[in-house]
């Protein structure tokens, strides 16, 4: 029987003081894994690194403290992010790159570090989250912000690529509309005609989209890797 048991296991998850990453952090724990938090708003929990996942250096360094103290990372979850709603005509530059920095080069950057540590151990698992929008493109949300998630799937693939012959998965999620922060900016109406629109007739929960990210760093997941897995209550099947 396969299980999704982590005791002994260390886990790093990005994000982590937002509502996705909180519950991410909360279903590793009570399988048993250590669980290393980042965000850059600070947080309470043992073991919460905070910074800007955005500065270059950050992941490095991140990686290092983590392997120094615990001497291993079995588990990434490339988390954090921003979800900026602004028309294309209006987004600029810097906000273009800002969005990139936080939602995809991180990712890579800690992908990176992580790896190196993962293929020394012939084992690992790196999660991270896409989105529907990286699917279909920007609707409610900006360009930059589904260009990004775009690329953390093709990312993800490469990782996948990579990591194989040395023991180490890559996967992504790819939620629709989930009950967080990010998507509270609605208003009620809005809210209600999305939620008719999904087969499911509700809107996902962070816990939802946490315990399928467990599956996907457990053994149970040991023959999946490169996929995107949907959360999105039937919103898009493909
Ligand atoms: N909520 C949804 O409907 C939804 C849908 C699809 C994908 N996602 C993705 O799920 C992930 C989590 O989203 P959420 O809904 O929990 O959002 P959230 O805003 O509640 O959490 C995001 C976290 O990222 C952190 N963060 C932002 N910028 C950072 C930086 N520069 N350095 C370090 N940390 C930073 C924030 O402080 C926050 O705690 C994101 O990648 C998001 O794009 C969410």
């Amino acid at each position: 029987m396969y299980t999704t048991e982590f005791h002994g296991a260390v886990v790093l998850v990005t994000g982590a003081a937002g509502g996705i990453g909180q519950a991410i952090g909360r279903a590793f724990e009570a399988r048993g894994a250590t669980v290393y938090r980042t965000d850059i708003r600070p947080g309470t929990e043992p073991r919460f690194i905070t910074g800007d996942i955005a500065d270059p250096q950050f992941p490095h360094r991140c990686v290092e403290q983590i392997v120094h103290e615990a001497s291993r990372i079995d588990v990434l979850v490339n988390n954090a992010g921003i979800c900026p709603r602004t028309a294309l005509p209006d987004i600029t530059a810097e906000e273009w790159k800002r969005v990139l920095d936080i939602n995809l080069t991180s990712a890579f950057l800690l992908s990176q570090a992580c790896m190196a540590t993962m293929v020394a151990r012939k084992s690992g698992a790196i999660i991270s989250l896409a989105s529907l929008a990286g699917k279909v493109g920007g609707i409610a949300v900006g360009a930059h912000y589904s260009a990004s998630k775009a690329a953390v799937i093709c990312l993800t693939k490469t990782l996948a690529r990579y990591g194989a012959p040395h023991g180490v998965r890559a996967n992504a999620v790819a939620p629709g509309v989930i009950q967080t922060e990010m998507t509270a900016a609605a208003t009620p109406e809005a809210r209600e005609a999305l939620a008719k629109s999904i087969p499911l007739g509700r809107f996902g929960t962070p816990e939802e989209v946490a315990e399928t990210i467990v599956f996907l760093a457990s053994k149970a997941a040991g023959y999946i890797t490169g996929v995107t897995l949907d959360i999105n209550g039937g919103l898009l099947m493909d």
